[in-house]
């Protein structure tokens, strides 16, 4: 049976605005702000966890659906909503998947601002539902649309706007990259950091030289560093951190104007908390160990890696380990787990047992998909997630740049590329 939503189906749908207000702290579940993921309940009746039947009724679910909806997973899902993906993958692979959909509804099983680039990406008969809206991204939320309207203002003052292209990494609004698209910048992901930052100094101002563009990366410091220092070769030195809560980002004229990278001050609050000394310890409990770390780890760490890539990179080296291979990995634990569950023949491990899961990413379980998609199957979009036209437009075309870029990061690749260093 396929079931036809009404014409004008109810919406709970989140609008982003242009710039985003401040925002005031928010309890979940106390008082909600609509433009955000911040705060927010889910306004319908949850299927309780523990009712045995939840597997069979998304399964039951997504048969009725058909080929109407498309349900995507990223890799730092629970098992239990990964099983029902139609296709997995890291936000790079994602976005591709969400731009090349046919199906008018898409489940977007991540956060917030991985909805809202299928959203961009997408028809605009396209739907996109996230199924708790209080996925958001702790990264992400680092970084607000006024402040970096703020923080260009700053490099405007300092006589550098002209000759600087912001890059945002896709862990940020859509009004950021939305900025990012109409300043000549782009976006990018933690597979194709180091093609888009090279891009980004030789191409993005057409006739400038090279070497007098500027980079502001934003919202994370750590992928920004990881990128310019051992992908593009710069100095530690060429990068300053631009902090939005500090007057004129806590930083001189002269120290913006001899930088090559300004560097957001934000972080992944999973993978900073891996530390050097957890990789000194398993190499000391693990004889012959490798290290695989993701490029949002502090570079202390990175730099004590034996590789460093991108979560699909991580996968696809365990995938291509021998038989008997020690792995020690540095991201999120749903995935680090669900690596050591298909790869019994090897021994895969997470750095360090004191880091815990993506909170936000584990806020999307099976009562929040059957409920997202048995409402579907009633005839109703609960959780849209659909970005103004105004950002929208701005936002896709950075999204596009970065999709035009050649490869999915190969040179991130660089293998050994921290050993070497
Ligand atoms: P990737 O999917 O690009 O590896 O990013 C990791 C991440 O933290 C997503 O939120
Ligand atoms: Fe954000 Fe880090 Fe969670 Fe990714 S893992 S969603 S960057 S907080």
């Amino acid at each position: 049976m396929s079931v036809r939503p009404p014409a004008a189906p109810a919406r709970n749908t989140t609008e982003v605005p242009t710039i985003p207000l401040g925002s005031p702290l928010l309890l979940l579940g106390r008082g909600a702000d609509p433009a955000t993921e911040r705060g927010v309940v889910c306004p319908g009746d949850l299927p309780a966890r523990d009712d045995p039947t939840l597997a069979a009724r998304a399964e039951a679910a997504k048969a009725t659906l058909g080929d109407r909806v498309m349900v995507l997973g990223h890799h730092y899902q629970r098992d239990q909503v990964i099983a029902f993906a139609d296709a997995r993958g890291d936000s790079f692979e994602l976005s591709r998947q969400a731009a090349a959909a046919a199906a008018p509804f898409i489940v977007f099983c991540g956060v917030h601002f991985m909805a809202e680039s299928a959203s961009i990406l997408g028809r605009p008969d396209q739907t996109v539902i996230l199924p708790d809206l209080a996925a958001g991204c702790s990264m992400a939320d680092m970084a607000e649309g006024h402040q970096v309207v703020d923080a260009w203002a700053r490099l405007e003052r300092a006589g550098i706007a002209d000759v600087t292209v912001p890059l945002t990494y896709m862990n940020s609004t859509a009004a950021i990259k939305a900025f990012c698209g109409e300043h000549h910048g782009a976006i990018c992901t933690s597979s194709n950091a180091p093609t888009a930052m090279r891009w980004a100094f030789e191409e993005a101002l057409d006739g400038a030289d090279p070497e007098a563009t500027k980079v502001l990366f934003l919202p994370d410091q750590h992928l920004g560093r990881n990128t310019a220092v051992l992908a593009l070769g710069l100095d530690l030195d060429d990068c300053v951190v631009y902090d939005p809560w500090r007057p004129d980002g806590g930083l001189t004229d002269e120290e913006l104007r001899a930088a090559r990278v300004i560097l957001w001050k934000g972080h992944c609050s999973v993978h900073a908390r891996f530390q050097p000394e957890m990789v000194t310890a398993a190499r000391d409990r693990l004889p012959g160990v490798e290290v695989l770390v993701h490029p949002e780890c502090r570079h202390e760490v990175v730099l004590e890696a034996d590789r460093v890539g991108s979560t699909g990179q991580i996968i696809r080296w365990v995938d291509q380990a021998p038989a008997g291979a020690r792995l020690a990995i540095a991201t999120e634990l749903n995935l680090v787990k669900r690596l050591g569950d298909e790869h019994p023949d090897k021994e895969v491990v997470f750095l360090d047992d004191t880091v815990c899961f993506c909170a936000t990413m584990n806020r999307i379980d099976l009562p929040h998909l059957v409920w997202v998609l048995e409402a579907l199957v009633a005839g109703e979009v609960v959780n849209e997630v659909r970005v103004d036209d105004d950002t929208r437009h701005g936002a896709r075309i950075a999204l596009e740049r970065m999709l035009a870029l050649p490869g999915d990061g190969a040179s991130l690749r660089r293998e050994p590329a921290v050993a070497a260093t």
